[in-house]
């Protein structure tokens, strides 16, 4: 798919159907994580593929709304802080190089005619505690992979200008 499609045709899916989601698939949306750029090289995270039958309820405590278990698979990246580059004035860029890796995903299982949704507004310690994550490791975004049950809804964003400047701030 050519990319400017790609970008308009991905959109939150928030219905998902059964449908079972091919390990081909899935190796080729970890693939597009692990060849994303990161600060340095040093691809501070560590994904963790879950998949959701016979762990819905469990799942649901980590955010709780019904299509996030609908889809058979969910995918979860982690920050390792330590492992991540730091700048000199101190910003660790942990969060940067997982939502790369992460829109990586998104775009990938797009292009497979999969759905996605990020999804932040999750509950931090059920995500530790359900999926064993270590205290020094942050659990960041998660998103649901299956195939959509719903349609894109006409896209609203800013205008350009609005979000664009040239030569300097204004
Ligand atoms: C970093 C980030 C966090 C998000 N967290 C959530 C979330 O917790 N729950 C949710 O339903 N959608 C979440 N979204 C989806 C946004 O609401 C959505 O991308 C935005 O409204 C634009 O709609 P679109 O993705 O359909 O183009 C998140 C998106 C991003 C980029």
């Amino acid at each position: 798919m050519e990319f400017q499609d790609l970008i308009f045709k991905r959109y939150s899916v928030r219905s998902y159907k059964k449908d079972p989601v091919e390990k081909w698939k899935i190796e080729k949306i970890l693939e597009a994580a692990r060849i994303a750029p990161s600060a340095a090289n040093r691809q501070p995270y560590k994904i963790i593929v879950i998949e959701t039958e016979g762990r819905k309820d469990e799942l649901r405590r980590i955010y709780s709304t019904e299509w996030f278990v609908q889809a058979p698979v969910v995918i979860a990246i982690c920050a390792i802080k330590s492992d991540a580059w730091t700048r000199k004035d101190g910003k660790n860029h942990a969060d940067i190089d997982c939502a790369i890796a992460m829109d990586h995903i998104i775009l990938a299982a797009t292009d497979l005619s999969l759905g996605t949704c990020w999804i932040c507004a999750f509950d931090v310690e059920e995500a530790r505690r359900i999926l064993g994550i270590p205290r020094m490791v942050e659990p960041v975004a998660f998103t649901p992979v299956g195939y959509p049950d719903d349609a894109p809804k006409q896209k609203k964003r800013k205008p350009v200008e609005e979000i664009v400047c040239y030569d300097k701030w204004q």
